[in-house]
Order: C-alpha cells, then structure tokens, then sequence
C-alpha cells in the first residue's frame, strides 16, 4: 500500500479501483450526476491509461450491472478468436505448444479480436444515463494520456519488472520504457500521445471507429506485416453480448456473479454450495479445519471448470447443474474432514493467466457495476498496435493450446475449451453482487489474479458472511488458493503467510503446502451499510488502488 487509505465511506457513490487517479475520474462523473455505468466507462478509458499492464482498449472482460430495482445483467466484452485461428495454431511441427514469439503468450499471434471498446460503448448506450456524452467519459483518459500522469513507485516498478517483454517491440520500447530500454523511475511522467489521438478519434467518431476506422487499420496493418492473425473483417464483426448473470445463495444471501466464458460464476456457486453444508463459523476463520475444507471446495470447482469451461456459444456449459444445491450436496458428501482427497481421483482436467484488474461503482441511487477486465498476461502480448498506442492483450493463452498441457499459470486444459474461430476463450474472471435477505444490495467485490480470482472472491465472500468481518477486513484476510492440479494449497507470503501449527495440521491430513510466492488478487469491493445506506470502499492493501466517494 502506498500511504492511500484502504477503505472509505461516503453517503452517496462509491468507486474502487486498483488505481487512485481512475478511482478519482469515476468519483467525479458519480458527482456531476452520471450513474454507475457512466462512472464505469469513464474508468475504464482511465485504467487503460494509467494502469497500462491491465486496464486496456485492447483487451476485454465482463461488466456486471445491478440496477436498484433488481434487474441484473452482465456485458460479455470478452476477446474472441480470429477466424484464422485453428485448433492447433499453437502447436510446433513435433506437436508440442510453442512457447515465446509466435505461440499463445508474446507476440502477434497471441492477441483475441478486443472487445473492451464495444463493451463499454454497449453498456453506455443501454445503461448509461444520458447526461454523459460518449466523448465526454473517454476525455478524462484523452488528456491523462496527452499530458501524463507521474508514475507512482507502484506503475514504475511494474513496468520495470516487464522490461524484457516491454522491450521486445520497438513501439512498446518507445512508449513504456521511455525510448531507451532504461525504463521509468518513480515521479517520471508517462506520457502517450498515440493513445491520445486514439481516444480522439473514439470521441469523435464514436466507438465503431475502433473496429473500422483508422484505429482498425492500423492496427490490422501491423498485423499484417507482423504474421498476426486479426484482420480488418475480425475487427469489423466483434460484437460484446449480454447475457444474464448466474444466481445462486448462500446461506440465504443470493449471489449474482459471470456466467460462461467466464468459469467464474459457475465456480464460485459451486463452492458456496458445497461449503454452506460446513458450520465454518465454528472452525474459525483462521483454523486448519476450515483451510482444509475451503482447498476440497476448490479442488472440485476447479476440476469441473477443467472439465466444463467453455464458450458456451460453441460447447454447451451445464451451469445449473454444477450450480446446483443436489449436485453440492454429492461432491461434499465424498469430502472426508480428516483427510485431503488426491486430486487425481478426481477426473480429468480444464482452464488460464493472472494480470487483470477489477473495479466497482455505487452510484447514489443504488445502482452497482462490478467490472473485471484485462490483457491477460501483464501488459498483454507486449505488442503496441503501431501509431496507437494500444497495448494488446495475450488472450488466446487461456484457450486450450494443447489438452492436458498446463498453460503459463499451470492451469490444464481441457477439450471444450480448445481454440476456434470467433470463440471466446475460457476466463475466471468473477464480479459479484451478494444480496441482503431482504433482497437489497449488499456488497460488490471481484479481483485479478488469473485462477486466483475465484478463490478471492470465495474467500471474501465467505469472510464476511460466515466470519463477521468488514469488508476491509474480509479483503485483507489472508487467501489460499487451490486450483486441482497442480495438487497443492497455495498460500501467501509473509504476515499473510499460514502459521506453522496450521500449516503442520494441513499436512497431517494429507495436504501439500507450495511455497508461497507471492500476493494474491487485488481485490476492490463496496458494500452498502443498511442502516444508513452509507457506501464502504475497500480497496486491497495488497495492491496500491483506492476506494473514493463523495
Ligand atoms: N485472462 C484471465 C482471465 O480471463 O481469467
């Protein structure tokens, strides 16, 4: 955390992101009278600007919306395949996944057709509220972007830490590592005037022009001369979908969070199922006991995404079975509470990557966006579309290059989820709305961290509901993660790390501990107070993000 506070109350909008200039855009637009998806949008444009390695134009996600009176729906802007794309695009002569230029991760070939232009611009036309022109939410990005922003030590060590992929492409090398390869330093500006002009022609032209005007030419230009895949008709034919939002409850709160491609929503409901039938409360939020039956929870969700996630466009996704009380019910009646079960009993495989971000919105008459969006990998493919300044994103790595071969994250695919034209690549990324029994909003939350992200938000979710904690608190908590295969619990390092004693009584019961590496997720969450209706911000003290509101 960089000295910004972690949590805020305001009376009425609330805007939490993992970035404090595109918090205070989102806050700005909530006061001068947008709505939730006004603020939304423009935080979008901003996080594209300011938080380059995950907020993008280039990229994609799912924006989830929670009108006041009930009605929910979810904005699919998620990358698809090219039509060029094949099921084995990604496999060498001798079949094996190529890995660097040329496979899914770096380089030209790694990038979906982007959808987060036409996400946003379809959430602005239903659901904006009319106050705020197209032009008008983009132009807090535009001049962010024109004049630069000083990098905080947060910004300028992420972009040194990806120097050798920013480095790669001169485009990238000029923008990101300040022309020399030398790299940013705290304080320096990071100016993109390219960006700039981009967000110009998308103010003037409307969003269209990303997909068929001059940004559309060239950007399939340079990958034209680069051996990528997206052409000028990919561009043209991108179409962001709504689809409604998986439901499901636990322990009498409903829960709304991403149906497919997202394996998010189905995931997330299938563990609440399973651990609603545990009295965690008793077990304690720190103990082995509940760690242990959190890592079968998710053994077993991560095995059916494996097995089931998919575009369900092209392959159908049996969501309200896995989502189902039944179905819970059977998976936790083979958890044994004194032993692990060897993820290889289980059958076999599916799923993908982590730099990603999350950012929510309460506007002051209720209204909630809870949108997780990305480039995959940070900063995407490493490739700046030439003149454009827009970094694409490496999102064909979450397809299934080659079935039972994990991805950068470990992750294994699965069949369903293999590539083909237009198809949109298996995700878990997991906004969610949890619902007061009375039906009222309770709290938003999601994060990034690629597999980790459903985990997060299990484990926010199960921290204030079964634990009593703030959702400060909840944020903060330490997270584990366990993902199937590899089988093995995750933990965090440091004073988030699992104490000794828990650790050792995790292993008496057959469980194997990685070696915690790093932070998990950064999570941005609001939660609504229903006494007062006061909007409580959290942003994750994991990252250097903040919540705001007015
Ligand atoms: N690329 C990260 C995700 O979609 O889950």
């Amino acid at each position: 955390m960089n000295g910004a506070p972690a949590a805020a109350r305001a009376p009425h909008g609330m805007v939490a992101s993992a970035e404090p200039l595109a918090t205070g855009i989102g806050v700005d637009v909530l006061r001068r009278g947008g709505n939730a998806v006004d603020a939304a949008v423009a935080v979008a444009f901003a996080l594209a600007v300011t938080f380059p390695e995950a907020g993008n134009l280039g990229g994609g996600g799912f924006l989830l919306l929670r009108r006041r009176d009930g009605r929910a729906t979810a904005i699919d802007y998620r990358e698809t395949a090219p039509a060029r794309a094949t099921r084995t695009l990604y496999l060498d002569p001798g079949g094996q996944v190529i890995r660097g230029e040329g496979g899914p991760l770096v380089g030209y070939r790694a990038s979906g057709v982007p959808g987060t232009v036409a996400g946003m611009a379809l959430a602005w036309r239903r659901y904006g509220s009319g106050r705020f022109s197209w032009a008008q939410l983009i132009d807090p990005a535009r001049r962010l972007a024109l004049a630069g922003f000083p990098l905080s030590r947060a910004r300028a060590a992420s972009l040194r830490d990806r120097r050798d992929l920013l480095g790669r492409y001169p485009e990238t090398r000029r923008i990101f590592l300040n022309g020399n390869g030398a790299g940013f330093r705290e304080g320096d500006t990071l100016r993109q005037p390219d960006l700039a002009r981009t967000l110009r022609r998308l103010q003037r032209h409307g969003p269209r022009e990303f997909y068929e005007g001059e940004t559309a030419r060239a950007l399939a230009d340079d990958m034209a001369r680069n051996g990528g895949l997206i052409t000028a008709a990919d561009l043209r034919d991108y179409r962001p979908k709504e689809r409604p939002p998986l439901r499901g409850s636990y322990r009498g709160h409903t829960v709304l969070s991403m149906p497919p491609p997202s394996s998010g929503g189905f995931a997330l409901l299938e563990m609440l199922n399973v651990l609603e039938g545990f009295d965690l409360r008793a077990a304690g939020p720190a103990s082995a006991e509940r760690y242990h039956l959190l890592a079968e929870a998710m053994r077993r969700a991560f095995a059916d995404r494996a097995e089931y996630g998919a575009d369900p466009d092209f392959v159908p996704v049996p969501t309200a079975r896995l989502t189902g009380k039944r179905y819970a019910a059977g998976l936790r009646a083979r958890i044994d509470r004194a032993r692990a079960t060897p993820s290889a009993r289980r059958r076999p495989p599916a799923a993908e990557a982590t730099q990603t971000t999350h950012f929510t919105v309460i506007d002051r008459d209720g209204d909630a966006v809870a949108n997780t969006y990305t480039l995959n990998g940070a900063y995407g493919s490493g490739v700046v579309a030439r003149g454009t300044g827009v970094l694409l994103n490496n999102e064909m790595d979450d397809f299934t290059a080659k079935p039972g071969v994990p991805n950068l994250f470990g992750l294994i695919q699965g069949e369903r989820n293999a590539i083909a034209p237009k198809k949109r690549p298996l995700s878990s990324m997991t906004p969610t709305f949890v619902l007061r029994k009375d039906g009222s909003l309770w709290f938003t939350v999601g994060s990034p961290g690629g597999p980790t992200i459903i985990n997060t938000v299990l484990q926010v979710v199960t921290n204030i509901i079964d634990h009593g904690m703030d959702l400060r608190q909840a944020i903060a908590a330490p997270r584990v993660h366990h993902q199937w295969l590899p089988d093995e619990i995750r933990t965090e390092p440091g004073a988030r790390g699992l104490p000794d004693g828990v650790r050792r009584a995790l292993a008496a019961r057959g469980h194997k501990i990685a070696p915690a590496t790093r932070p998990m997720g950064d999570a941005q969450g609001i939660l609504i107070e229903p006494e007062t209706g006061v909007r409580v911000g959290a942003s994750d003290p994991r990252g250097s993000g903040l919540a705001a509101g007015y």
